[in-house]
């Protein structure tokens, strides 16, 4: 039995001597270590020794059991270091090649626009709040002074959503940031000094200035005895730190149901200086924003005392200030996720 045992022992060395790949090692291990390998089939034959014999014969099966092992331990070792060099051979390493460039990440233009308007509002006094994207006809319309059938709803081409009704009212998704204006001084006494930035979706047909959902930022200030000198005195001021202390600001008559009076808000085109170019369409000024008094229905809708509080509001497109700032010719690239577009800003 003993020979038997040296004897595989010296097979099994001569064969891993032939091995030459991994694949092959695990050949070997099977052929000789597995279940049904030669050492385990000659193990299996100790039972039928005399006793006497069966020890010395078990001592010397698990002295080769451990030898096998360990040989092919090494025999692994030698093989992977090989198929590493190997490797190296075939595809060498240039340690003076330059590195993968790290991509840094960056804010979305609109994000960094939002927070330009955000922090020269914050400036002048005004407090940031957010409010719903899906909102109810109620706040979007009918506090707006704008009710059912009202020709002003063609304005803001409205897209509905399919839930049901809560109130008898049927949810959409907003068309402006205005309805914030009602929500806010429902749940809060004057005096309101807040600015109030986020998504509107309109049902529009998109072209280079017009897209289906974009973002707005909306201001109101409500105190006693706040006049249209103070809103055209807070743009002025805005405009200012916006496009430069050169900027000339141009107000004239405009209409929203929930103003009066209402006002559009233009800058003398900081490309050409007034004189006429593509970007202002020739007549030197670009128009930025709505804005006006806060009609005293919509005060009265929040719970306010017109005869005793007044208040202006403005809003602006978030994207459109960005293309007039920026150059850009079209509202369609913020969206359209293009990487060279987004890695400009
Ligand atoms: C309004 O939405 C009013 N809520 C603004 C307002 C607030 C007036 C408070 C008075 C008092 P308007 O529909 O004009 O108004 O939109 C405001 C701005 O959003 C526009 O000046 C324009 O810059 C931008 N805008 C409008 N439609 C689009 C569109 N389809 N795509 C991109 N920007 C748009």
């Amino acid at each position: 039995m003993l020979q038997e045992f040296t004897a595989l022992e010296s097979s099994a060395l001569a064969a891993l001597e032939h091995v030459s790949a991994l694949k092959d090692l695990e050949g070997w291990r099977v052929a000789y270590l597995g279940r049904k390998g030669s050492l385990t089939t000659l193990l299996k034959t100790l039972g039928t020794l005399a006793p006497e014999d069966r020890r010395a014969a078990g001592a010397r099966a698990n002295e080769v059991k451990a030898r096998l092992e360990s040989r092919q331990a090494e025999r692994e070792a030698a093989l992977r270091e090989r198929s590493a060099d190997a490797l190296v051979d075939r595809e060498p390493i240039d340690v003076t090649l330059p590195g993968h460039p790290l991509t840094i990440g960056r804010l979305h233009p609109t994000t960094r626009m939002i927070r330009e308007i955000t922090v020269a509002l914050t400036a002048l006094g005004f407090q940031t709040v957010e409010g719903p994207e899906v909102e109810l006809d109620h706040y979007n319309f009918e506090a707006l002074n704008i009710p059912p059938e009202h020709p002003a709803r063609d304005m803001w081409d409205t897209m509905w959503l399919d839930y049901p009704a809560k109130n008898g009212q049927r949810p959409l998704l907003r068309t402006h940031t205005s309805p914030m204006q009602v929500r806010y001084m429902e749940a809060h006494k004057p005096p309101v000094r807040i600015v109030v930035p986020g998504k509107v979706y309109r049902y529009e047909a998109t072209d280079a200035t017009h897209e289906w959902h974009f973002n707005q930022v909306e201001g109101l200030a409500v105190d006693r005895n706040v006049t249209f000198a103070d809103l055209k005195g807070t743009l002025y001021e805005f405009a200012r730190r916006m496009f430069g202390v050169q900027r000339k600001v141009r107000f004239r008559c405009d209409y929203f149901p929930f103003v009066e009076p209402g006002a559009e808000m233009a800058i003398d085109c900081f490309l050409c200086d007034g004189k006429g170019c593509r970007v202002c369409r020739e007549t030197g000024w670009i128009e930025i924003m709505g804005a006006g008094m806060v009609h005293p229905k919509v005060l009265e809708n929040a719970g306010y005392d017109p005869k005793v509080y007044t208040g202006y509001a403005f809003g602006m497109g978030v994207e459109r200030i960005a293309m007039l700032k920026y150059g850009i010719d079209d509202i369609r690239h913020f969206y359209s996720n293009d990487l060279r577009f987004l890695h400009q800003f």
